[in-house]
């Protein structure tokens, strides 16, 4: 692309971000490089409206710092990031803030070595937290650019190097956004609003929709899972999550291969991930294992997975049920 193409659509996507961009956002004017952080780790996986209503500022009240978050038990963590699923981003921020009490690192690289923190995230700190001239990319500015450069099969290392020739040093962080903005708004995945795109003259893309607007199928998974619900004296078991995407949560007991079809108190479907589950919950009377002993009430508002929460609902609404036939 020549120089002058460039620098016109520079200013094409910076005055279309003026006016349409999400600006507003709370985390796009933080001054602390803390909220930007926190904010990402929450948007990878998570809708902006969700982070926004639910989670960022209730998480920022709680742990204002990276010294608060820190020096909070785990177990808190994941409870104020409880039903937002992938909790290992939990797990992550709160080792990560425990290695930067001091000092948070300023550069791609350092960033690179925290846990949880790869290509992307340390891009987004480097330009939103600190706006340094680095290029971003992420899933909709990928997009983005491979339409508009007419690279239809780009691998992601040279969607970095559509990104730093096109990145605008003298205004880098609103760029990004705008790129950011333009994919999750106009860009779409199906049906972009071409009409709407400040490129649409010079969009390699929009002039061949059928070879760049292509969409992707997921495959989904399904499972059965089977848990067991065993109350003593208000308490009921748990474990503590030793591996996957709960790990270090607690979790009801998985009684796949003991449960009984006369104690099932009811079944629910959930999706996770790429899983899509039927999840099984039964009455247990007694529990073999090696468990922890949690109080009912102590359970609201703790760390556990919205799957969990479900299931204790469904035990507290056929409970009532359970000690009338006793
Ligand atoms: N602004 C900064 N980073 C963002 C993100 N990951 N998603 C949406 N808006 C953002």
């Amino acid at each position: 692309m020549q120089k002058s193409q460039r620098v016109q659509a520079q200013k094409q996507l910076l005055d279309w971000y003026e006016i349409h961009g999400r600006k507003d956002l709370p985390w796009r004017d933080a001054s602390d490089v803390y909220h930007v952080y926190v904010s990402e780790v929450m948007l990878q996986q998570t809708q902006v409206k969700r982070v926004l209503e639910e989670y960022y500022f209730q998480f920022l009240e709680k742990f204002p710092s990276f010294l608060a978050l820190a020096q909070a038990p785990l177990e808190e963590v994941f409870g104020m990031w409880s039903g937002l699923g992938y909790y290992r981003r939990a797990k992550n921020l709160h080792e990560s803030a425990k290695l930067c009490v001091d000092a948070f690192p300023r550069d791609l690289k350092s960033l690179q070595k925290l846990p949880g923190i790869g290509r992307y995230t340390a891009s987004a700190i480097c330009s939103f937290g600190y706006h340094q001239s680095v290029s971003v990319v992420d899933t909709n500015i990928a997009r983005v650019l491979a339409r508009f450069f007419g690279e239809e099969d780009a691998k992601e290392a040279h969607l970095w190097e559509l990104a730093d020739e096109f990145l605008n040093s003298s205004n880098p962080t609103s760029h990004n956004l705008a790129l950011m903005d333009l994919g999750a708004m106009v860009c779409l995945p199906k049906n972009p609003a071409c009409e709407k795109c400040p490129f649409v003259a010079s969009c390699q893309g929009s002039s061949e929709p059928d070879k760049y607007y292509k969409t992707q199928k997921k495959n989904y998974e399904n499972k059965k899972l089977h848990f067991g619900i065993c109350e003593r004296n208000g308490k009921i078991a748990m474990n503590r999550s030793g591996e996957g995407m709960y790990k270090d949560m607690l979790e009801l007991p998985n009684i796949a291969s003991t449960c009984q079809e006369e104690n099932l108190l009811g079944t629910f479907p959930h999706a996770v991930t790429k899983y899509r589950l039927e999840v099984n919950i039964y009455k247990v009377d007694f529990i073999a294992e090696d468990v922890l002993w949690i109080a009912l009430d102590s359970l609201h508002g703790a760390g556990i997975s919205s799957m969990t929460k479900k299931a204790l609902k469904l035990y507290n609404s056929v409970k009532p049920k359970l000690c009338s036939r006793n």
